[in-house]
C-alpha cells in the first residue's frame, strides 16, 4: 500500500475567508496547504466593484503569514446594478478570475443577489465575450420549492436557459450536491464544470438529522440523500476534468451555528487534504487525487498547475484541532466521523 503520496500543490476553487479577525484566523489554515483559492465575495457589504475587490485582496495579503506562498484569486459579486465595463476592466487588469452569481436570498449574505436574471444579461454577454468565468450558487429561492429539490429545479429553470442564451459563457456550477447536477454536467461538452466540496463527499442528510440535529453539518446547498453523495464520490474520483475541488469552507463562530436558527456553512480548511486523501483511498482512487485537487481546476480557469508539491504520508490517525480560535470566538473544524491517516507535509 502507498505510504507516501506527492502531488502538485492543491488549489481551492471556492473558499470563504471573511474579513477582520475571522480572516486572520482562517487564512493560515488554507495557505498552509493550498497555493491559490477563488475567494468568495459575500462579505457584508459584498465585494461588488473592482475597487472593492482590490481593497479586499490587499486585506487578505496583509493577513497572510510571513512565509506563506498563497495567491487569492478575486471574484466580484454579481448584482442587478453591476456594470459590464467595470467587470471587463477588472478582468483585463488580472484582478478578478470570476464573477459570482447568488440568487437573491439563497444563502448567507446573499440579499444583494440577482432576482431578475434578465437584468444581468449585458454582464453575462460581456463575460462570454472576454472569457470570464461565472461561478453559480445553483439553488432557486422560490419558497414553494422544497429545499432538497432546489438545485435540480435551478438547473432546469435558471442555469439551462442562461447557458442556451449565452453558450460561450464559461460556467462553474459550484458545490454540486445532487446526481441531477452531475448528470447535467456530464451531458455537456464545453463551458461547464462543477466544483465538489470535501464535506459533500462525506456526509448525507442523515448525518445532519439522525440522533439529534448537528449544526456543524448544516451548509447550503444542504447535503442530500445517500444516492446523491455516491454520485458525487463517483464524479470526484473519476478523473473527469470537469470536476474539481471547491471546498466551500465557510467559517461561522460556534455560537452562531449552535443556535435556534444556525448559520449554514462547514469549516473544512484545516483538515481538507487529509479528509480527501482518506476518501480517495476508500474508493481506490488515490492516483486521481492530484487531478481533482491540483490539475483540473487550473486547467478550466486557464492557469498553469502549481510547480510546487506537497507530500502526504500515511500513518497513525492524524490529530487535528476540534476547533480553531479567532479573536471573536471559536470555529468548529469539520469532523468527517472517521479517523484520518494521511498527514500533509510530514
Ligand atoms: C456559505 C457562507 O457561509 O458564506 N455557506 C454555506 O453553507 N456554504 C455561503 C454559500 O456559499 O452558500
Ligand atoms: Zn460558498
Amino acid at each position: 500500500m502507498t505510504q507516501r503520496l506527492t502531488i502538485r500543490r492543491p488549489d481551492d476553487w471556492h473558499l470563504h475567508l471573511r474579513d477582520g479577525a475571522m480572516l486572520r484566523a482562517v487564512l493560515p489554515e488554507t495557505a498552509r496547504h493550498f497555493g491559490r483559492a477563488i475567494i468568495m465575495p459575500n462579505l457584508v457589504p459584498p465585494v461588488v466593484t473592482a475597487a472593492d475587490a482590490r481593497a479586499y485582496r490587499d486585506r487578505i495579503l496583509q493577513a497572510l503569514p510571513e512565509a506563506a506562498d498563497f495567491t487569492p484569486l478575486m471574484t466580484l459579486y454579481l448584482t442587478e446594478e453591476t456594470d459590464p465595463a467595470d467587470v471587463a476592466a477588472a478582468h483585463a487588469s488580472g484582478l478578478i478570475h470570476a464573477v459570482k452569481l447568488y440568487p437573491a436570498g439563497a444563502t448567507t449574505n446573499s440579499a444583494s443577489g440577482v432576482r431578475d436574471f434578465d437584468k444581468v444579461r449585458a454582464v453575462l454577454e460581456k463575460m462570454a465575450e472576454i472569457g470570464l468565468t461565472l461561478c453559480v450558487h445553483g439553488e432557486v429561492t422560490d419558497p414553494e420549492i422544497d429545499i432538497f429539490d432546489r438545485e435540480a429545479v435551478f438547473i432546469d429553470r435558471v442555469l439551462d436557459p442562461i447557458r442556451r442564451q449565452t453558450p460561450e459563457l464559461r460556467v462553474v456550477l459550484e458545490h454540486v450536491t445532487t446526481r441531477d447536477g452531475i448528470a447535467y454536467i456530464g451531458e455537456t461538452e464545453k463551458n461547464l464544470a462543477g466544483t465538489i466540496t470535501t464535506h459533500h463527499l462525506v456526509i448525507n442528510r442523515n448525518h445532519i438529522l439522525v440522533g439529534g440535529i448537528r449544526p456543524h453539518y448544516y451548509c447550503l446547498p444542504v447535503a442530500k440523500r445517500e444516492s446523491h453523495r455516491l454520485a458525487l464520490r463517483a464524479a470526484a474520483t473519476s478523473g473527469d476534468p470537469r470536476y474539481f475541488l471547491g471546498t466551500d469552507s465557510a467559517p461561522h463562530l460556534d455560537p452562531l451555528k449552535e443556535s435556534a436558527c444556525g448559520c449554514a456553512g462547514c469549516f473544512t480548511a484545516t483538515n481538507t487534504m487529509s479528509v480527501l486523501a482518506e476518501v480517495f483511498e476508500q474508493d481506490g482512487a488515490l492516483d486521481r487525487l492530484e487531478a481533482f485537487t491540483s490539475l483540473h481546476g487550473a486547467r478550466y480557469y486557464g492557469l498553469p498547475a502549481s510547480d510546487a508539491t506537497i507530500t502526504l504520508t500515511r500513518g497513525d490517525p492524524v490529530p487535528y484541532p476540534a476547533r480553531i480560535d479567532t479573536a471573536d470566538g471559536p470555529v468548529t473544524v469539520f469532523d468527517p466521523g472517521f479517523p484520518l491517516h494521511w498527514q500533509v507535509g510530514a
